[in-house]
């Protein structure tokens, strides 16, 4: 029997040589791959600035750092994403408070946005206050689930009207564009876009991440702040003097994770083909039943990180999920709701009637694997074991 892992880093003799290369070099940690990686990853996504991070919840954190949250404040996410997106809130001392997302895009959606603040918030001297809590709320966080892109139009409209920063948690969404712009870019309207390049995510380091963002002054600080508020950095530094100007973190990548990545992100057009194609292959299979929806898709603006799908009701889901392991083939779930985890109930109580739409996809969905290292064989054995699944327990229309 095969056995088909959920993911693969799609790693070659490319990225050895790279990396073997900086082991050459004999300088291991930031120095000139990182500085290259950060120039090229601004290029591609068309942002100012780009800071080269060792993880994406890293670049979440320095990026609610930088706006001076309170115990007094709250940021606003969504309650479908990886436990990382609240804990960077959390890091600052601020309340994280989550929204609902739409059962059917996975994401926040504006409309939704709108009347939870109706509901739940006063809005008065230009302070947007959550009634039950009493904290200001100061800023929203976009989770582009799967690479799926949110509304930025819709969230920075609604931003703007109540006073809030806008940040993306684009951990998936290295790829997506919305508008003809990439996820990062300059022109769209979040303040800073936050990427993850985790050992499973569309381009890799292993572990690391990205913070792109256009304010010369704010990138300059957060660049300050990525390795404990040092002032001039090692690399290329001529004397032994150094000043920390502010406390900052230990958040730099390495050159070895760098020149990885500078090898991943010359190659992602290639992978992220492949991404497509794969998804394109899903569509088609599953156009055949009825009774399970895909995400709605355009089917290009997509990075393609996740391939989901959802079932009419959870029983047939947990059989689907169980018969593909029986098959060898890992599926998995993106993601199990934060209010779900014990952590935040013994924080904040249970929650879970509070975010319908986040529970519905929570019990129907399933993610399928997708990634550039799938080969073709793997793909079509797993739609023809998918067919021999879902044949006793959805009628398919051919
Ligand atoms: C939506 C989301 N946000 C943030 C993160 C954190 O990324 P990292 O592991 O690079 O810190 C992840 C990681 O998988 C994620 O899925």
């Amino acid at each position: 029997m095969r056995r088909i892992p959920f993911a693969k880093p799609d790693l070659g003799p490319l990225e050895i040589a790279a990396v073997n290369r900086v082991l050459e070099s004999g300088w291991l940690t930031n120095g000139p791959e990182v500085e290259a990686f950060e120039a090229e990853f601004r290029e591609r996504v068309g942002a100012s600035h780009a800071i080269a991070l060792s993880s994406c919840t890293a670049a979440l954190h320095l990026a609610l750092d930088s706006m001076n949250l309170q115990a007094t404040d709250a940021v606003l996410l969504p309650a479908l994403t990886f436990f990382a997106t609240a804990e960077a809130v959390l890091y600052t001392g601020a309340r994280p408070l989550l929204l609902d997302v739409d059962h059917r895009t996975l994401l926040l959606e504006p409309e939704l946005l709108r009347e939870w603040i109706a509901r739940s918030c006063d809005f008065n001297r230009s302070e947007l206050v959550h009634i039950e809590t009493r904290k200001r709320i100061r800023a929203l966080i976009m989770v582009h689930i799967g690479g799926t892109v949110c509304d930025y139009q819709g969230c920075e409209s609604i931003c703007r009207q109540f006073g809030l920063r806008l940040i993306s948690d684009a951990a998936h969404a290295f790829g997506s564009r919305y508008q003809y712009h990439m996820v990062g870019s300059d022109a769209l309207g979040d303040e800073m876009s936050c990427f993850s390049f985790y050992a499973t995510k569309n381009i890799t380091t292993g572990e690391g991440g990205m913070l792109t963002l256009a304010d010369e002054a704010l990138a300059e600080q957060i660049r300050l702040k990525r390795l404990h508020g040092i002032y001039g950095q090692a690399w290329g530094r001529k004397r032994w003097s150094y000043d920390v100007r502010l406390q900052g973190y230990k958040y730099n990548l390495s050159d070895m994770a760098a020149s990885l990545g500078r090898v991943q992100m010359a190659r992602s057009l290639e992978m992220q083909t492949r991404r497509q194609e794969i998804a394109s292959q899903y569509d088609l299979f599953f156009q055949k039943y009825p009774d399970i929806s895909i995400l709605p898709h355009d089917g290009e603006s997509s990075s393609w990180h996740l391939y989901v799908v959802f079932f009419p009701d959870s029983r047939r889901r947990d059989l689907f999920v169980e018969a593909m392991f029986q098959a060898g083939i890992a599926v998995s779930l993106h993601f199990i709701p934060i209010y779900e985890h014990t952590f935040w109930k013994e924080s904040y109580g249970n929650q879970t009637a509070l975010f319908p739409g986040a529970r519905q996809a929570f019990e129907t969905m399933v993610s399928l694997p997708i990634y550039s290292a799938l080969t073709q064989s793997d793909l079509e054995y797993i739609l023809d074991r998918m067919s021999g699944i879902l044949q006793p327990l959805l009628p398919s229309e051919s």
